[in-house]
């Protein structure tokens, strides 16, 4: 499989080619994808849109259907809940200021269809835990719906 990451933090992205020394990454945001449009058959965005404010998921959720070729499928790791904060510290206590979003399964899935997506599989693990995690396998169709 040629895969590829993108990340629009650097210091990920050098720990990524680190582990990965055979795969290709670059600096870029989700809210922006600079990929050609039905140029990639799938997507994973793991853990990562948790970052993104509500008001620019619908911008997200359209650039990953522009960019996948139809049938392609997108897999979407995210914080179960329904709770927002501002995280000002990361781990081993150095400050950041970043959105982080717990979201209920329904609205992730009800803005993936929003951008033309069907939703193929719904998987929430650690269902006792604080923080649930939300998986969704979400494809483009092949023919888009009138
Ligand atoms: C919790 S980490 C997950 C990292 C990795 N995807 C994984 O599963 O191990 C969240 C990642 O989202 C990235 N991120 C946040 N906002 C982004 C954006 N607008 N575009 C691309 N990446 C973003 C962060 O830089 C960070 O690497």
């Amino acid at each position: 499989m040629d895969a590829f990451g993108i990340d629009i933090s650097p210091a990920m992205l050098a720990i990524a080619r680190r582990d990965n020394p055979d795969l290709s990454f670059s600096v870029g945001s989700m809210t922006e994808l600079a990929l050609a449009d039905r140029s990639v058959g799938g997507i994973l965005a793991s853990f990562s849109v948790i970052h993104i404010p509500d008001e620019h998921i619908p911008t997200v959720f359209a650039h990953f259907h522009r960019v996948l070729r139809p049938g392609g499928a997108a897999l979407l790791g995210f914080h179960v809940g329904d709770r927002h904060k501002i995280k000002t510290e990361g781990y081993g206590g150095h400050p950041m200021k970043v959105h982080l979003h717990w979201r209920p399964v329904d609205r992730m899935a009800a803005w993936l269809r929003e951008a033309g997506f069907t939703i193929e599989a719904e998987i929430v693990g650690n269902q006792d835990a604080k923080a649930p995690a939300g998986f969704l396998v979400a494809r483009r169709p092949v023919v888009t719906q009138p």
